[in-house]
């Protein structure tokens, strides 16, 4: 089967969607401290920036980065071994809706910028049961900071994807999945541009002519430059939002 030209034309940027080092430590302070030797899963990790990140800030854990295109997991171990913390993360290529781990293995589940490929409301309804009871969630979704958007920006998303809710909307689902909300706080704009946007745009430079022709390979060009003037046009009126939960022992 031909690989999608999303992950080749995503392959080698520092990371695959909006974030900062900085956030991913904010949401992990936010998690009460936990014994040593507790498990962290990073689910569709990607090139691994914010996996890489927890290793360095918390060296009595171990992380299990899982994504479904197995380059990204090489580079991820690659940088790893170059700072020294390879010995904490281990790789899993599998698709985040068929995991092979057993029920609440994991103290704590990670995923930034990914749960939206399964849709928020099954991703936490299925992750839920790798979860160990009292056991914590740190994810970042894209939410709607107005109920009024504009025209041009509404269709868009409309579009690409339609269940985007506001943060009170997904508070909602976050809570009749079964999990309380611990904290959340919205991503800044730099964590949109400075290790994504800003290197996204010079590589659909860089691979325009190499997709000429190629009707998925155009097709993603295409988007991503949309999606990328969209964000520049209406920064204020959406955004990611780290959630940071925690599994409801069951009644
Ligand atoms: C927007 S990127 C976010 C990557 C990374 N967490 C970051 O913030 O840079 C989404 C990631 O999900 C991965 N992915 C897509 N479909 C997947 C699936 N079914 N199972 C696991 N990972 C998947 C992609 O390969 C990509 O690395």
């Amino acid at each position: 089967m031909e690989e999608s030209a999303i992950f080749e034309i995503f392959d080698g940027l520092p990371r695959q969607g909006p974030g900062l080092d900085e956030c991913t430590e904010k949401a992990f302070r936010l998690i009460p401290a936990l014994k040593p030797g507790f498990r962290i899963v990073d689910i569709g990790c990607g090139a691994g920036m914010q996996t890489r990140h927890l290793a360095r800030i918390c060296d009595k854990c171990h992380i299990t980065a899982v994504d479904i295109y197995e380059p990204y997991l090489e580079q991820l171990i690659e940088k790893a071994r170059e700072e020294g913390i390879a010995d904490r993360i281990s790789t899993v290529c599998a698709s985040m809706d068929d995991l092979p781990f057993e029920n609440k293995e994991f103290d704590i589940i990670w995923s930034e910028g990914a749960i939206f490929v399964m849709g928020f409301e099954k991703g936490l309804q299925y992750w839920k049961r790798f979860l160990k009871d009292e056991g914590f969630m740190a994810l970042t979704e894209a939410a709607w900071f107005t109920d009024t958007p504009c025209a041009e920006l509404f269709q868009f998303w409309q579009e690409c994807y339609p269940a985007m809710k506001t943060i009170p909307a997904n508070e909602k689902i976050i809570e009749a999945a079964g999990y309380r909300v611990i904290d959340r706080f919205r991503l800044p704009a730099c964590a949109w541009w400075d290790n994504f946007y800003v290197h996204l745009e010079k590589r659909l430079d860089e691979v325009a002519e190499k997709f000429r022709g190629n009707e998925d390979g155009e097709s993603t060009i295409a988007f991503s430059r949309k999606e990328i003037e969209i964000f520049r046009k209406y920064q204020d009126e959406y955004g990611y939002v780290f959630f940071v939960l925690q599994k409801k022992t069951q009644e």
